[in-house]
């Protein structure tokens, strides 16, 4: 591991604490002139340090995503092994697709801390305030691209309210097919797209504040404010659990335990039961969401008695 990156894990691992400049010399082995070189290095990298005279120096927080934190130690077999972090892009799922040659194979990540066109379901936009949220796109591997889309779709969203709850400890439910909500406020959003045979999983968490009135179809907000203001969230930390959901529910459906996702998702769910208006491929429909479908999408009653089936990539609950 370069010294850079030794740095970096033992400030990050002090959690905001100093660490006085003798105490990195000599827990890395290089000398001050290396330390002061790799501190520049991690600066140009986007990370801020506070320096004082008595205490030595200290990474600020909240911390810049950044591939080696995100990376290291991560125990993840199909998702998450090879991190890209941009500071500004259109979209982390365009860079996801395009980089498929760059990740060689392994499951690719990428993060940005903005994005000038980020795009939602169904060709709406995503906003978020730079370093204001998670931004990233998982490109599958091969073999978990081959999942059902619908199992992928569901398992996503639940993938990160799961994540988010595990990292933070904040519950949140889920609306068909993907948002991650709170009361009526929506916390994260999903997306996932299909390019040829490669499939990507972009996602968005509020972080320390919501996109503002006007820039999303309906309210949003933030983990900073459900904590009642507190800023100490890591986007690392938030990041990396979710990926290891992701990664949990990709071996999980390929080994076909759909019904656990069913369960798991409908557990989640407060949508059962409740009259829907619903668009699907140019026609609306009316019912009574009765399940939710890892393989058929949602079901919906119809006033006929009729059992319909709504698939997500086509399909869109209306107001
Ligand atoms: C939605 O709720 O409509 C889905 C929002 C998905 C937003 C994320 S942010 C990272 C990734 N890149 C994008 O352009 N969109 C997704």
């Amino acid at each position: 591991m370069g010294l850079a990156n030794q740095i970096l894990e033992l400030l990050y691992d002090r959690q905001g604490g100093f660490f006085a400049l003798e105490e990195l010399v000599r827990a890395t082995d290089a000398d001050h002139a290396k330390v002061e070189e790799a501190l520049v290095e991690l600066t140009q990298r986007g990370h801020r340090f506070e320096r004082s005279p008595a205490h030595g120096v200290r990474l600020m927080r909240p911390t810049v995503m950044d591939a080696h934190l995100i990376e290291r130690n991560l125990s993840v077999e199909h998702i998450g092994r090879y991190v890209l972090c941009f500071n500004e892009v259109d979209s982390t799922n365009d860079i996801a697709f395009s980089s498929i040659s760059q990740a060689a194979g392994q499951a690719l990540v990428v993060t940005a801390e903005y994005q000038r066109a980020g795009r939602g379901r169904l060709g709406r936009k995503w906003f978020s305030p730079s370093g204001s949220a998670v931004l990233a796109s998982v490109l599958l591997h091969r073999q978990a691209s081959e999942l059902p889309h619908e199992a992928l779709t569901l398992a996503a969203g639940l993938s990160v309210a799961e994540g988010i709850e595990k990292s933070t400890g904040v519950t949140s439910t889920l609306d068909w097919p993907n948002d991650v909500v709170i009361g009526e406020s929506k916390l994260a959003g999903v997306l996932v797209e299909v390019r040829g045979k490669e499939v990507v999983i972009g996602f968005g968490i509020n972080i320390f504040s919501s996109p503002p009135a006007g820039k999303l179809s309906r309210r949003a907000t933030c983990l900073a404010k459900e904590l009642g203001g507190i800023s100490s969230l890591e986007r690392i930390e938030i990041l990396r659990t979710v990926l290891g959901r992701m990664d949990w529910w990709v071996s999980a459906l390929r080994d076909g335990l759909t019904d656990e996702l069913h369960d798991l998702w409908c557990s989640r769910c407060g949508m059962v039961n409740r009259r829907i208006h619903i668009q699907s491929s140019g026609n609306r429909f009316t019912g009574r969401v009765i399940d939710v479908s890892p393989l058929e999408g949602l079901v919906v009653l119809n006033d006929n008695g009729q059992r319909l089936y709504f698939p997500a990539a086509t399909s869109t609950i209306v107001k």
